[in-house]
C-alpha cells in the first residue's frame, strides 16, 4: 500500500485512522502521539512475502528491517506474516528475543558489533551473522571458538553503486563505514581469509546501496555485480555463495511529489535479474533475501500534534509551532526530508498557507517542515504528519529532556498502546546522585 489510502475523513472533518478518529486519540492518549495502522504494516509485508513467492518461489524470505520501527508488537507482526527480521544492535536483537521472534531467522547487521553483541548472537542463536570487516571476523571466529560453535556468515560487500539518494544515507558506495568494498579487492580479502577461519563458514553475500531509491535499475545492476562476485569465490576460491541478500532501500511516498513503484516490482526485477544471470554463469540459484524497513512501516504511521504558538513573521515567514519537534522526529534536521502535513480536527480547510512547522526544542533547526503548504493552523489544533512510520520512533531522543510519545496501533476502529508514553520519572531513571555531591 503505497498511497495514504487507510487514511479517510469522517462527517465531522477529523482525519480517521484505522477506523480511529484521530481527535478522539489525541484526547486519550495525549500529544504528540505516533499512530501506526496494523493493516497497513501487515497488507506490506504480506505484499513483499507474496511476491517473493511468486517471483522467486521458495528459495527466498524477506526480512523486516528493523531499525526502521523495532518494537516487541511489531517483531511479533513480522512474524505472524511470515517474515524474518533485520537487526543491527544487541537493543534490536534483544527486542525481536523478547517478541519471542524465531531466532533463526533473525539476521544480525552491524559495522561495529561489540564482543558483547556477538556472544549475544552466538548464545541466542541468530540465523546469520552478517560481518562488516576482518577485524570482527577474528573476533567472531575467536569468540565461536571460545563457546564451541562452529557458524556460517555472510560478508557484506560494498559494491561499488551509486543509488540516486541522499548523501547520508548512500551506502553502497566505497566511501562508506559499511562493508569490504570490491573494487580494491577487500571483499576478495576478506573471503580469503575465512578459509583461514575454523570456526567459521562464509556462505552468504550482503550488501545494501542505499535508502529511499524510486529506481529499480540500481538493484538490476547490484544483483548482478553480486552474482559476479560469487562466481569469482567459486572460480578462485572454491567458495560456494548459498545465499545472496540485496538489502532495503525501496522509496516510499512522503508527499505528492515522490512516485515510487509498487513495492513489489523491486522483487520482481532482481528475481529476474537473478534467474538470468544464474543461468547464463552456470551458478546454482542462490537462496536470496531482501530487506525492506521503511516502505513497510513508514506508510502505516503518523504523527500527531497540538499546535501552539503560531509566529507570523510579516514578510519574513510564519511558524506554527507543535508539541514535539526533533525529538520525535529528527528527519528533517537530518535529511531536510519532506512531509505532508495536514490539520486533523479540520480537514476541510483548504491547504493553502504556507508555513514552517518548528518544534519545541532550544535549537533553531529544530523544524518538521520549511514552506509546506497546510490548512491555516490555529492554536489548539491537531496537526497531522503522514508517513512517519519509520525512522520517526526508531530515532526518536530524549534532547532537552523532552518525553518520547507513546505508540498507538489501530485496526478495525480499535487502538491499543504498544509503546507508553515516556514519563519524566523515565527521564530521570538512570541519573544517579552521588553522596559526597558537595562543594
Ligand atoms: N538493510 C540494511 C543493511 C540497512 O542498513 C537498511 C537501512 C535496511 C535494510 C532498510 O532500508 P529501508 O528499506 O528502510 O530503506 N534513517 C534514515 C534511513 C537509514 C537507513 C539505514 N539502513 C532515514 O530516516 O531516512
Amino acid at each position: 500500500m503505497t498511497a495514504n489510502t487507510h487514511l479517510q475523513i469522517n462527517d465531522e472533518n477529523h482525519l480517521v485512522i484505522g477506523g480511529c478518529d484521530t481527535t478522539a486519540l489525541a484526547a486519550e492518549y495525549g500529544t504528540p502521539l505516533y499512530v501506526m495502522d496494523e493493516q497497513v504494516i501487515r497488507e506490506n509485508m504480506r505484499l513483499y512475502r507474496d511476491a517473493m513467492m511468486r517471483q522467486y518461489g521458495s528459495r527466498g524470505l524477506v526480512l523486516y528491517a528493523s531499525k526502521a520501527f523495532c518494537t516487541t508488537a511489531v517483531c511479533r507482526i513480522a512474524h505472524q506474516e511470515g517474515l524474518g527480521l533485520d537487526v543491527v544492535s544487541g537493543g534490536e536483537l534483544y527486542t525481536a528475543l523478547q517478541a519471542g521472534f524465531p531466532m533463526e531467522k533473525v539476521y544480525f547487521h552491524g559495522n561495529n558489533k561489540s564482543p558483547e553483541e556477538l556472544t549475544l548472537a552466538l548464545l541466542s542463536g541468530v540465523g546469520r551473522i552478517v560481518v562488516d570487516n576482518v577485524q570482527e571476523l577474528a573476533l567472531l571466529d575467536k569468540r565461536a571458538a571460545e563457546l564451541g560453535k562452529n557458524i556460517c556468515i555472510s560478508v557484506r560487500v560494498k559494491p561499488g553503486v551509486d543509488a540516486h539518494t541522499h548523501d547520508f544515507i548512500q551506502t553502497g558506495k566505497i566511501d562508506s563505514k559499511f562493508g569490504v568494498a570490491l573494487e580494491n579487492g577487500e571483499a576478495f580479502a576478506f573471503a580469503a581469509k575465512t578459509l583461514e577461519m575454523p570456526h567459521i563458514t562464509l556462505t552468504g553475500l550482503h550488501c545494501h546501496i542505499g535508502s529511499q531509491i524510486f529506481d529499480l535499475e540500481p538493484f538490476e545492476v547490484t544483483a548482478g555485480i553480486m552474482l559476479g562476485f560469487a562466481a569469482e569465490l567459486k572460480e578462485k576460491l572454491g567458495i560456494i555463495i548459498h545465499e545472496l541478500n540485496l538489502g532495503g532501500g525501496f522509496g516510499i511516498k512522503y508527499t505528492e511529489e515522490d512516485d515510487p513503484v509498487e513495492y513489489d516490482q523491486y522483487i520482481a526485477a532482481v528475481s529476474v535479474t537473478v534467474n538470468r544471470i544464474c543461468r547464463e554463469k552456470g551458478l546454482e540459484r542462490p537462496f536470496m533475501l531482501m530487506e525492506p524497513g521503511r516502505s513497510i512501516a513508514a506508510p502505516a504511521g503518523i504523527t500527531l500534534y497540538r499546535v501552539g504558538t503560531v509566529k507570523d513573521i510579516a514578510n519574513v515567514r510564519k511558524y506554527v509551532a507543535v508539541d514535539g519537534g526533533m525529538h520525535d522526529n529528527p528527519r528533517y534536521a537530518l535529511y531536510e526530508s519532506k512531509y505532508t502535513f495536514l490539520l486533523a480536527n479540520r480537514m476541510d480547510v483548504p491547504r493553502t498557507d504556507c508555513v514552517t512547522v518548528a518544534g519545541k526544542c532550544c535549537e533553531s533547526g529544530d523544524l518538521l517542515g520549511k514552506d509546506v503548504l497546510m490548512g491555516e493552523a490555529k492554536p489548539g489544533d491537531l496537526m497531522a504528519v503522514l508517513a512517519t512510520g519509520a525512522y520517526n520512533y526508531s530515532m526518536s531522543m530524549n534532547y532537552n529532556r523532552n518525553t518520547r510519545p507513546a505508540v498507538v496501533l489501530v485496526r478495525d476502529g480499535k487502538h491499543r498502546m504498544i509503546v507508553r508514553r515516556e514519563t519524566y520519572q523515565d527521564i530521570i531513571r538512570n541519573d544517579l546522585m552521588p553522596d559526597d555531591l558537595h562543594p
